[in-house]
């Protein structure tokens, strides 16, 4: 598949298969976040592997994983960050999203299912992992195996808006 069929089949997978991720496949995922770019190449983000059933639990007090069987909670390193000196803008939360897209479609490819995960309660992570203080917990990636019927990849003509909405051609 190319990236377009690979981006067009995923989807957002709610309900997993109790199989395990191969290790392989695991390590694949990692390395597409690892070839991520990030601002000013200062790879300001951390990455947690979770697969053991008291790690996942932790997660389960701030989180839905939908019993997924790995999860990786992506976090932002702060004083790494690049900052635009212009309006102090810290592009840390768009290098640890690139990493979790690219972690994603990876996933896709290997012919797993993943659902990304913003809906989590930051504070409960922070305190289950004992993170310092400069480490965000940003996205989490739930991955394994998927129990759902597959999304339809031509279902985004309806549930996108069009593209004449999302582009605009600027005219000289
Ligand atoms: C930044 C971001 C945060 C998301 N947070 C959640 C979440 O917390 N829980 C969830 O079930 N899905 C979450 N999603 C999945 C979206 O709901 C989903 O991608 C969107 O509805 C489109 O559906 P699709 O992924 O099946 O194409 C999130 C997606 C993104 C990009």
């Amino acid at each position: 598949m190319n990236f377009l069929e690979i981006a067009k089949s995923r989807y957002s997978v709610r309900d997993y298969t109790s199989q395990k991720v191969e290790q392989e496949k695991l390590e694949k995922i990692l390395f597409a976040a690892h070839v991520a770019p990030t601002a000013a190449n200062l790879q300001p983000v951390r990455l947690i592997v979770v697969q053991e059933d008291e790690g996942l639990n932790k997660i389960g007090k701030a989180a839905n994983l939908y019993g997924a069987p790995l999860a990786i909670i992506v976090c932002s390193e702060h004083t790494k960050a690049w900052t635009r000196p212009f309006d102090r803008k810290q592009t840390v939360d768009i290098d640890a999203s690139i990493l979790t897209d690219h972690m994603m479609i990876e996933a896709t490819e290997l012919g797993l299912g993943s659902v990304w995960i913003c809906y989590f309660k930051t504070d409960v992570i922070k305190k289950e992992f004992q993170l310092p203080d400069t480490l965000e917990p940003i996205n989490i990636l739930a991955i394994g195996y998927s129990n759902e019927n597959p999304a339809d990849p031509e279902r985004h003509a309806t549930q996108r808006i069009s593209l004449d909405e999302l582009v605009h051609y600027e005219k000289l």
